[in-house]
């Protein structure tokens, strides 16, 4: 059965739930630019949408009240610029009114002199063909001229606020033949969602640190880590923290010796060589600075429970190690 809405109601009467469900459908974050008689303008908008590929045609929506409104009601071209994942910045920058907000800012000339900035994801220079009335908004369209794509991953907004895009964990577990193609995580084994949110992570980390030029497997970058927090282990007592058997691991640790980041010692105990440690600062440094996006929409206080509650259970692992070694007299 399908559950009661969380709110209903007459938009006209109710502004702000509406405009809520309105931001439940998630976009991307465009900057839409333009330059009419020698002066260039720009704000952030995420009314555009993609129209007609023949012709190719797109739209987006100017409110009436933007100061910029008058120049983009007689301009002759306009750019559309997607913004990347790390742009908030300059999506905040642009959503501020004003006059110019292109002042110490590095842009190339598009279409009719409309302003391209760098490091987006996309861009589309445009020829304003059409204009049509939308209420307290003014709809364009545009037929592009030159569309230009980068690799890089987009900066969306959903409810009303940033979020980044992640595989949905359901593609993330067919790909992989993972555990579980369910995707309502409510009655889901608790064992099973730690184990997709790891894999939705450590997917995530791997891919940016390709990007960021680490050149490291996961499990290279997990080995290095692994020696580096427990020194002078043999291969054997690093197996937990690997989540590998033993011949993976040792074929690990052959291409990291290879490499040079790791040395094998005659007793069989492993040690980072100076560039093993360079590298696993990297790594860590990468990490934390990615640490932040990956978990951007989760509260301070959730994080706290979940970063308590995980820390507790691998800590009881540790203690069960700890008597383990005791019996044994170890
Ligand atoms: C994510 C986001 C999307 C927005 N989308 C639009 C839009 O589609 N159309 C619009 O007119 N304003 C939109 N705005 C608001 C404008 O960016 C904002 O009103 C800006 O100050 C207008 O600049 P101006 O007054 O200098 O023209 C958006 C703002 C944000 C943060």
């Amino acid at each position: 059965m399908t559950k009661a809405p969380v709110e209903c109601g007459n938009p006209r009467d109710e502004g702000a739930g509406f405009r809520r469900s309105l931001g439940e459908f998630a976009t991307g974050v465009t900057v839409i630019t333009t330059t009419v008689d020698g002066v260039s303008y720009g704000l952030t908008s995420n009314s555009f949408a993609s129209v007609s590929l023949n012709p190719p045609l797109v739209l987006w929506s100017i409110r009436r009240e933007s100061q910029s409104f008058a120049a983009f009601e007689s301009c002759s071209h306009f750019a559309v610029n997607v913004l990347a994942h790390d742009q908030i910045a300059v999506s905040q920058h642009f959503a501020r009114s004003g006059p110019d907000k292109f002042a110490d800012l590095a842009v190339s000339a598009g279409a009719g002199g409309a302003p391209l900035l760098n490091d987006v994801v996309a861009s589309f220079e445009c020829r304003r063909v059409q204009t049509y009335e939308g209420g307290d908004h003014l709809i364009l369209l545009g037929e592009v001229e030159t569309f230009r794509r980068y690799e890089r991953p987009p900066l969306i907004f959903a409810k009303g606020r940033y979020a980044v895009t992640a595989e949905h964990p359901e593609i993330t577990a067919l790909a992989t033949g993972g555990v579980s193609r369910r995707v309502n995580a409510e009655g889901e084994v608790l064992s099973n969602l730690l184990i997709r949110a790891y894999s939705e992570i450590a997917a995530e980390l791997e891919k940016r640190r390709m990007e960021s030029g680490l050149g490291l497997s996961l499990m290279q970058a997990r080995l290095l880590r692994a020696v580096s927090t427990s020194r002078d282990s043999t291969l054997e007592a690093l197996l937990p923290e690997l989540f590998l058997d033993f011949n993976a691991s040792a074929n690990v640790l052959g291409s990291l010796v290879a490499l040079g980041l790791i040395t094998v010692d005659d007793e069989k105990r492993v040690s980072l060589t100076a560039a093993g440690e360079t590298c696993v600062q990297r790594i860590v440094h990468h990490a934390r600075a990615n640490e932040a996006m990956l978990l951007e929409g989760i509260t301070e206080e959730e994080l706290a429970t979940v970063t308590s509650v995980l820390s507790r259970i691998v800590a009881r692992r540790d203690h069960r190690t700890h008597v383990r070694k005791s019996d044994t007299g170890q």
